[in-house]
């Protein structure tokens, strides 16, 4: 349907039905510091938006951003920008923030003091599902159904569902598009088969194909290459910087916590230690032997070899 997203501006959305412009429910805010007091607000009539993005270049900028879950201080302070065309790294130790960090560029968590601006609108204030067509987030939570052929979750992109929704006609655009993605993510002739009988890497490399469905600007990658063998890992890589080299424009964030799984086509690193940013900016900066050990609580040396990163520990 066509809607109002901000002054002057009507968008074709196919994603939302008239259902998503009824009163919109804001998730629950928990009070900063305490125990769990969800303040659940409800916002009628249409929403308040920013008029069209003052910075067109910018697809999400954090400024101050807190979150708190629980009483638990999870991310602190947090300020980033990443613009069109950046391909960043999330790099941390276990339980340092990353997913948390995702969630929020993916509209799944909201900060609990600061702000997130997301493709110009600030969260709290839009409508998420008017954004959520413009994010891929490929997150290792997905469930697939075992019996689906990998075109099926492919098409099940378009409408960032779980199952194709039932009697909706796939179009021949988005069909060919599916072809598209697949062949892009090297899963030529696989098409036809069952999700089961594919392998970890597969089914890796599908998911990414899904989440490129809707032509989103922002594509979340949370530790995509986890549980592959090395070849999947390298076919997971080489898909990942074919696939930014013929998307220019393409924001990505992968989040991982191994630096041997970063691409060679990284152009930015963000290190999260504790919630905090230790660094962030581009990676000849950020992805050093000091900055990397510090982040990981750990002597490494790093080192960067046909554009992809090592790391091994530095004993005596
Ligand atoms: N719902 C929650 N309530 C309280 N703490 C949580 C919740 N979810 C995650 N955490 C904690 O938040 C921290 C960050 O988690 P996460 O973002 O998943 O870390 P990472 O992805 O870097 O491993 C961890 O210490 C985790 O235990
Ligand atoms: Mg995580």
């Amino acid at each position: 349907m066509r809607r109002y997203i901000g002054p002057g501006e009507l968008v074709d959305d196919p994603f939302t039905s008239a259902a998503d412009l009824a009163p919109v429910l804001l998730p629950d805010r928990l009070v900063p510091g305490g125990s769990a007091r969800p303040e659940l607000r409800v916002r009628s009539g249409r929403m308040s938006l920013p008029a069209a993005p003052a910075e067109p270049g910018i697809v999400f900028r954090a400024t101050g951003l807190d979150l708190v879950r629980d009483g638990q201080l999870l991310l602190d302070q947090v300020s980033v920008t990443i613009s069109a065309g950046e391909h960043w790294a999330l790099l941390g130790p276990n339980g340092a923030g990353k997913s948390t960090l995702v969630q929020i560029m993916a509209t799944y968590a909201y900060p609990t003091r600061g702000n997130a601006d997301l493709l110009g609108h600030r969260l709290g204030r839009v409508n998420v599902f008017s954004l959520r067509p413009q994010i891929g987030h490929v997150s290792p939570n997905h469930r697939v159904d075992p019996q689906r052929t990998v075109r099926e979750v492919v098409l099940t992109g378009v409408t960032g569902t779980i199952q194709l929704v039932p009697r909706r006609e796939t179009n021949a655009a988005e069909l060919a598009r599916a072809a598209e993605l697949t062949e892009l993510m090297g899963l030529t002739g696989r098409a036809d088969m069952a999700w089961q009988v594919l392998s970890q890497g597969e089914r890796s490399r599908a998911l990414i194909a899904r989440a490129l469905m809707a032509q989103p600007r922002l594509l979340l990658l949370d530790e995509p290459a986890a549980g592959l063998d090395v070849a999947g890992r390298e076919q997971l890589l080489a898909s990942v910087d074919e696939l930014r080299e013929r998307q220019p424009d393409l924001a990505t964030v992968l989040v991982t916590h191994h630096l041997e799984e970063l691409p060679a086509s990284t152009s930015h690193a963000l290190l999260l230690r504790g919630g905090r940013i230790l660094a962030a900016g581009t990676v000849g900066y950020v992805i050093t032997s000091e900055r990397v050990s510090a982040c990981f609580g750990h002597p490494l040396a790093i080192t960067r070899q046909a554009g992809r990163w090592a790391a091994v520990s530095v004993t005596g």
